[in-house]
């Protein structure tokens, strides 16, 4: 792998950030749940991966609020040409460590069910998913999480 940056993000990286989703969603288009706001008061424990300005990779992520205990990942995203080469697991490293120094011990995130490959990519992170209230292909799931008619698939992870 060539040599790459990792950095906090700032409210200057939205733009760019923004302009990649819907090709590295493969044509789903989750703008609408990433804020700008988010680049703007999580920057802490949000990180940027790039190569010679060249973005290669994000995670959006905060300290809950609710839980004194919990982080939780918002999205977290890899370059099509750059997966599979350990960015992803380097930037919730990153995330892990920021939580440790925050005494946060449970990592949460959530993607929805026709997201194999974010489901098989933090089950391979050691994540657990947790229970729900139904069932989508064989997968547990969580209803009403972010809204009616919008099952999602929870992941907890303990660090
Ligand atoms: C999910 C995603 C972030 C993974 O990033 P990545 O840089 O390819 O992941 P890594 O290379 O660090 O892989 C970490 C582990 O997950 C595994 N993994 C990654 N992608 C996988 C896949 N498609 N199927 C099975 N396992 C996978 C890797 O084999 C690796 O395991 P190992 O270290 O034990 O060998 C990336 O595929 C992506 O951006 N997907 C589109 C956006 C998305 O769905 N984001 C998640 C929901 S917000």
């Amino acid at each position: 792998m060539d040599k790459y940056t990792i950095r906090n993000t700032l409210p200057t990286d939205y733009q760019r950030v923004i302009s990649v989703m819907i090709d590295w969603w493969n044509g789903r288009d989750l703008r609408y749940m990433l804020s700008k706001i988010f680049f703007i008061h999580f920057c802490n424990t949000s990180f940027i991966v790039e190569a010679e300005d060249q973005l290669l990779a994000f995670l959006v992520g905060f300290m809950s609020q609710t839980d004194d205990n919990v982080g939780y990942i918002h999205f977290v995203g890899v370059h099509p040409e750059f997966r599979k080469k350990g960015i992803g697991r380097e930037l919730y490293s990153q995330f892990f460590n920021k939580c440790k120094l925050n005494k946060r011990r449970i990592i949460k995130s959530c993607t929805s069910p026709v997201n194999k490959l974010s489901i098989a990519f933090h089950q391979r992170m050691g994540f657990l998913i947790e229970t729900g209230d139904g069932v989508i292909d064989g997968m547990p799931v969580t209803l009403n999480y972010l809204g009616v008619n919008a099952p999602k698939v929870l992941f907890r992870l303990e660090i």
